[in-house]
Order: structure tokens, then C-alpha cells, then sequence
């Protein structure tokens, strides 16, 4: 037999035909892909000597998907239908060998196979929700078919990866094999089918584990409102479930139906337009372009942070999880134990909900030792400062850093925004010195600023890059300007929303409308979260700010019951009539004239100055490209991920309606909104950032 195409190949090895797939990276369902496996299907159907078909992939995985680039494209060779049919309908034994990760449209041709194999480092799943999409080839049918209802809404929903044994547990998988095992295994197991006289099991014919939910509408009910929360704003999630409701109700045709339409309407939407953009923008942001992938990467195997407060600690337990011995430095021995207590803390936490097992907090709490001694870090790799936003400080510590540290050893800063080149200076070696800029809480927050200072090495960007994706950060490569990328846009917003307050709109219409668009909270319910107090020193407060009126009264944040909001005990925030009594008088003092604002200018007062700093931060270079900037509003700052990125949206509102706001609003406003020349050349050229 033979090679059918380019990327699919099809042998006999003795009574059973093997069709392999290599089209990397990841063997996604491109036109040739599945042009080739219905060629192959159907010619191993036709040859007499096979009993049975194995379906196998080289490379590092089996079928990751339908191919995201196709997509909006016309549709060139056999369908994916086509070509399930070919496997479904095969009139011998077809088996799924999966190996790496069996994911959305390569799950659905897996659950085509009449039985399906697997190693256990395989992954298992539908994750087409992240991409604002449902799994548009039977996926949404089969899938309750094989795991139950529940299972199901659950897998579609979040779109996890179920490890092999977890998907060998629930039905998906018929029998895990040795690692490295897999062509052989699969074989043997596809002779068994065939010598057992097994049936040509599909999936499509099973509606046992669909009875339980049958005439239960309250199950989706429950499972909706459990999750309003966090489906909050996004269609695929409620389509998925749609379509899981149609699986339990109608006959497995009419299902497919009902799937095949609310994906094309989930397809052609805005949201998974946007949401297939942050797929490709995240990937995007690992390629920096003078680094190139081949960058030799320096070795780190043990890390120093100095500062066990919340940051310096929520950093350590990112190494502690993948492995990686860390040493916390603190000045004194009770700061030191606070913080160590608060790791394990957190860890105990993580196990009591399941997250991890009692020997993982032990085995992880035991990578973090802590000391008082600076000294205790001339063996690092790696160094992370997490001391407080104070540049005689830094200067201090990069200065004992670099007397202790052993050469080559990567000294970071973890500033929010500091010059990073001012403290390289005090070094004798600014090309080791880099930020590293964690968003609190560290151990949770996705988001990783790697901030690139004038003489940073290659060497040192590639590793804080690979280093980044090991502990599981979606890192950003940004340059050195006030507030980096992150803080530097979140500056505008937060400038705006007080200015509204003193123009007249109340706090809770401005965190409403923000809300509203997809934040998860507004800046003044954020404000309460994380205390109205920070920074606030009550000796200086002279009650020239709102702010320092709020704090003056103890109003303090949540923590003291009352900041801009009023809390009840469960924290459910209300507005208060105090505050708006403190911001009316606070209006009269300082001789301001309060109007109606409307939601419509909340919302561009508030979001295009955003847009029109990253404009600046590209024209000055201190992002790559637009989507950098965006990948960090949706990983750092809650911007809904539907809604792409402050330039992403910047193109979808139209970048000329967003000129000619800042225009309106530079001209009775002032300089705080001129235009970047970046934006008007855009205009002017009849491009948007996309084009950049
Ligand atoms: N289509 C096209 N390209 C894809 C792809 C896909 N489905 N999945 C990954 N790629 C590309 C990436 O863009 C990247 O390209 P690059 O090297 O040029 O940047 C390359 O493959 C490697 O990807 P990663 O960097 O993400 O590699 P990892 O090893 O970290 O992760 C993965 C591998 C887990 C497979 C991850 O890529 C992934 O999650 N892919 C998407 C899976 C997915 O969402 N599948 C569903 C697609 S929609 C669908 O199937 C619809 C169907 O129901 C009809």
C-alpha cells in the first residue's frame, strides 16, 4: 500500500491496514488532512487483506482539531461529515491510537472510531468553547452519548483536557497502553476486536447514558445557574448546553441538526472571531523577532525571591509547583514565617478542594526554604525582587545582588512599572538584569510582563520566555515605560473614571457600564476589593481627594464593611447614599459643575483613551505588535476575552470613530486625550491596528 497524500499514509501490517498522519505542528483537520483520510478509509475498506483499521498519527500528537486557519475560508476537499462517515460506516473494526492530545474536531473523528486506544500521557477534549465555538462534527452528540449528561456539560463547557485514565474511567477511551507502546498496542488491540467477533460499536446508536437526564430540564437549569457567573457575557458556553439538551431530547439526526446551526451562528459571530483571534495572538506573543528560537537558554534549577510578602510569595509557589527549589529572602524572622505560612496556607487550601494531594503540599512546601541572609543567593539561577515600589531600595538590593549573585545568574525585578534600566545601572552587568512582572495574586494570575531593558540579553529573554510558559504564564515581551504595557493603559481608565465621578457620575454607574462590557468588576468595586487604603497614610491625609474623605471615615474597602460601596455580611455590595453625600460635597468644594453622564460616554471616555495609549505604546516600541497588548489586557486586567483586547476592539468599533472621539474630547479637554499620531496615520491610511 501507500502514500495516499502528502500527509497520510496508508500500510498493511499483516491483517490490518494503518493509516498514519503527519501534518504538523499539531495534525489538524486541514483540506489535505481530511482529503486523506477519506481516501485512505476508503481504501482500506476495499482491501481484502485488512481486518481491521488502525487511525494513528506521527508527530507529537494525535489530531489537535478542525485547522483554526481555515477557517472563514471556502471549503476545499471531503467535509469532516464525509469523512466520519467513511470511519463510522467502516465495515471493519476502525481504532483510534491517540497519543499527545485528542482535541475538538480530532476527538470527533476518535469518537467516529469504533473503539479508541490511548497512552497515558493522552489528553482528551472539546475545547472548541474557548475558541467561542461548539464541537461542530457530532461532538456535542456523541460525547453524553459515551460519558453522560453531566460529564458532558461539564467537559464542553470548560473545554478541560481529561488525562487518559480520568477519559479510560468515564467510557472515552476503551484501553490505556504502555507509553511509547502505541502502534503495536493498537495493533493487538484491533486483532482482538477482530478475533473476539466484537460489534462494530458506534456511538451514535447508544442512548443508555442520555436516559437519565431524559424529561429533566431542571438538570440544565441547575447547571446554568451554578455557572452564571462564569458563562457571564460569553454564547458558546449557553450553545454548548443547547446542544446537549438536543442530544437528550431528540433523535441523533435531528440533534446533529440543531449543532450544525448553532455552530455556523456561533462561527459567523463576533465572539469567536474575537476569541480565535486571543488563540493566535497568545501563540504570537512567543515569537520575538530579533530572539530567535534557537537562542541558547541559560539553566535554572534553583530560584531566590527576595520579599515573602503576598507577591514574593504567591511568585515562589510557581517554581514550587513545576519542581524548582526556591529560597525566599526576608529581613526579619517573623515577616519570614508569615509568609511561609501563608504558602502552605494556600497549598492546604488547593488540597482541601481537591486541586492537589496532602503529599503535594509537603513535597511542595519543601522546596521553599527561607532566609535572612542575601548571602544565601550565590547559588541562584535566578533572582526575583519583590520589595516594595521604592527606587533607593532596588537600587540596594541589585547593588548587594550583584556583589553575591554567581555570574550568568538572571537578576530580576518584579516592579509594576519602575525603570528597569535605572536599576540595571547599579550593576555591573545590566545585560543579566530583566522584569519579570507578576499580577497579584502571582500563583494565580495568567498574565507575565517580561520587560526587556536596554541591555538585556537574548540569552536572558529566551530563558525568562521558556521559563514563563513552564510555570504556566502566558508571558508578553514588553519595553520600559512608565506602567510597562499594563498599568501604562490602566492609568487612562483609571484617570477617566475618577474625573467622571467629579463630572457627576456615581461610582456604581461607572463600574455598572464597565461591568457591563465584560470587566469582571469596575474600578471602584476593585478599589473596595483591594482597600481604598493602599498608599493612604493616615497622618498626611488632608481630605483632598475623594479617596482620603472615604478613608478619613473609615470607609476603608470591604475589609472595614464600607469604602465606596456598603457591604452586608456577605460582602454583597450596595450603593451607599454616604458616599454619594461625600462625592456631592466633595463637588461643591472644589467648585465643580455636576451633569448628566450618559452609559454611552462612560464607556468611551473610558475605553478609547486606552486604545489611544496603546497606539502610543507601539509608535514609542514598547509593545511588538497590537496583539501583544491585547493578550495582556485579557490575561492581566479581566478585558473579556470576547471582546479580543482594547486594539482589537479599537478595529472592530472603527478606528476612525475612535479618532474622532479623542479629537471631541482633546478639544474641550485637553492634552490628556491628543491623539496618537500612530491612530491618525492609521485614519488618514484607511488601516486599523490589524494591518500594523
Ligand atoms: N489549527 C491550526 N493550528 C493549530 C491548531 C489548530 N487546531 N492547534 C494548534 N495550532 C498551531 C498553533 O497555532 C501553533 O502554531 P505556531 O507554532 O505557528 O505558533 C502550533 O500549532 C503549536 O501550538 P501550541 O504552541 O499551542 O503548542 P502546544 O504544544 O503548547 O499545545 C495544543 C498544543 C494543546 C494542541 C494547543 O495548540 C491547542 O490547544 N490547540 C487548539 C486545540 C483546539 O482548540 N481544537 C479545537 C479546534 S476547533 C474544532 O475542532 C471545530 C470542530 O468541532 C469542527
Amino acid at each position: 500500500m501507500s502514500q495516499i497524500n502528502p500527509v497520510t499514509d496508508l500500510t498493511l501490517d499483516g491483517d490490518v491496514a494503518v493509516i498514519t498522519l503527519n501534518s504538523p505542528p499539531v495534525n489538524a483537520l486541514s483540506a489535505a488532512v481530511r482529503q486523506g483520510l477519506f481516501d485512505a478509509f476508503t481504501q482500506a475498506n476495499a482491501e481484502a487483506a485488512a481486518k481491521s483499521i488502525v487511525l494513528i498519527c506521527d508527530g507529537r500528537t494525535f489530531i489537535a482539531g478542525a485547522d483554526i486557519t481555515e477557517f472563514g475560508g471556502a471549503m476545499a476537499g471531503a467535509s469532516l461529515p464525509q469523512v466520519q462517515e467513511a470511519i463510522e460506516g467502516s465495515s471493519k473494526p476502525v481504532v483510534a491510537a491517540i497519543h499527545g492530545t485528542a482535541l475538538g474536531g480530532g476527538l470527533e473523528v476518535a469518537l467516529c472510531a469504533h473503539y479508541r486506544v490511548a497512552v497515558p500521557s493522552a489528553r482528551l477534549g472539546l475545547p472548541e468553547v474557548n475558541l467561542g465555538l461548539l464541537p461542530g462534527a457530532g461532538g456535542t452528540q456523541r460525547l453524553p452519548r459515551v460519558v453522560g449528561v453531566e460529564t458532558a456539560l461539564a467537559m464542553m463547557t470548560s473545554g478541560r483536557h481529561v488525562p487518559a485514565k480520568e477519559a479510560k474511567a468515564l467510557g472515552l477511551v476503551d484501553e490505556l497502553v504502555e507509553e511509547g507502546q502505541l502502534r503495536e498496542a493498537a495493533l493487538a488491540f484491533a486483532r482482538k476486536v477482530v478475533a473476539e467477533g466484537r460489534p462494530l460499536a458506534k456511538i451514535r446508536d447508544q442512548n443508555e447514558k442520555l436516559e437519565a437526564a431524559k424529561g429533566k430540564p431542571e438538570i440544565f437549569a441547575a447547571f446554568r445557574k451554578a455557572n452564571a457567573r462564569k458563562f457571564r457575557g460569553f454564547l458558546a458556553p449557553e450553545y454548548n448546553i443547547r446542544c446537549i439538551e438536543a442530544a437528550v431530547n431528540l433523535p441523533f439526526e435531528e440533534g446533529l441538526e440543531v449543532e450544525r446551526k448553532l455552530f455556523l451562528e456561533l462561527m459567523s459571530g463576533s465572539q469567536s472571531a474575537a476569541q480565535r483571534y486571543a488563540f493566535f495572538a497568545e501563540r504570537q506573543a512567543q515569537k520575538i523577532p530579533d530572539v530567535a528560537d534557537d537562542t541558547p537558554v541559560i539553566p535554572v534549577n534553583k530560584v531566590g525571591i527576595i520579599g515573602a510578602g503576598t507577591m514574593g510569595g504567591g511568585i515562589a509557589m510557581n517554581f514550587a509547583n513545576v519542581g524548582i527549589p526556591v529560597v525566599l529572602i526576608e529581613v526579619k524572622q517573623d515577616a519570614l514565617d508569615r509568609g511561609l505560612a501563608t504558602i502552605r496556607k494556600n497549598y492546604e487550601r488547593t488540597a482541601s478542594r481537591g486541586g492537589i494531594t496532602p503529599e503535594q503540599v509537603e513535597e511542595r512546601c519543601a522546596l521553599i526554604t527561607g532566609s535572612l541572609q542575601m548571602e544565601s543567593l550565590s547559588d541562584v539561577d535566578l533572582v526575583i525582587e519583590a520589595v516594595f515600589e521604592r527606587m533607593d531600595i532596588k537600587k540596594d538590593i541589585f547593588t548587594k545582588l550583584d556583589a553575591i549573585c554567581k555570574p550568568g545568574a538572571i537578576l530580576a525585578t518584579n516592579t509594576s512599572g519602575l525603570d528597569i534600566d535605572e536599576i540595571a545601572a547599579v550593576t555591573k552587568r545590566p545585560e543579566s538584569v530583566i522584569g519579570l512582572h507578576f499580577f497579584s495574586p502571582a500563583n494565580v494570575m495568567k498574565l507575565l510582563e517580561i520587560v526587556r531593558a536596554d541591555h538585556t540579553s537574548k540569552e536572558v529573554i529566551a530563558t525568562s520566555m521558556k521559563l514563563a510558559k513552564k510555570i504556566g504564564k502566558v508571558a508578553v515581551l514588553v519595553g520600559v515605560c512608565p506602567g510597562f504595557v499594563g498599568n501604562r493603559i490602566l492609568g487612562q481608565r483609571q484617570r477617566e473614571a475618577q474625573k467622571l465621578v467629579m463630572e457627576g457620575a456615581m461610582p456604581w454607574d461607572i463600574d455598572r457600564v464597565l461591568y457591563d462590557f465584560g470587566f469582571p468588576m469596575g474600578p471602584f468595586a476593585m478599589s473596595d476589593l483591594a482597600g481604598l487604603d493602599i498608599g493612604w497614610v493616615k497622618e498626611r491625609s488632608k481630605g483632598e481627594s475623594i479617596r482620603d474623605v472615604l478613608c478619613e471615615m473609615d470607609r476603608r474597602g470591604q475589609k472595614t464593611g464600607a469604602g465606596y460601596y456598603d457591604y452586608d455580611e456577605a460582602r454583597n455590595a450596595k450603593p451607599s447614599p454616604v458616599t454619594e453625600q461625600v462625592i456631592k460635597d466633595f463637588i461643591v468644594k472644589t467648585g465643580a459643575n455636576p451633569r448628566d453622564v450618559s452609559d454611552e460616554e462612560i464607556l468611551e471616555r473610558c475605553i478609547y483613551p486606552m486604545i489611544n495609549e496603546g497606539a502610543k505604546i507601539l509608535e514609542e516600541g514598547k509593545a511588538i505588535r497590537p496583539s501583544d497588548i491585547d493578550v495582556v489586557w485579557q490575561n492581566g486586567y479581566g478585558w473579556p476575552v470576547y471582546r479580543g483586547g482594547p486594539m482589537w476592539y479599537g478595529d472592530h468599533v472603527g478606528l476612525p470613530k475612535v479618532l474622532a472621539k479623542m479629537q471631541e474630547f482633546h478639544a474641550k479637554m485637553g492634552d490628556q486625550f491628543k491623539p496618537s499620531p500612530l491612530l491618525e496615520k492609521l485614519v488618514a491610511e484607511g488601516k486599523s491596528f490589524k494591518d500594523l
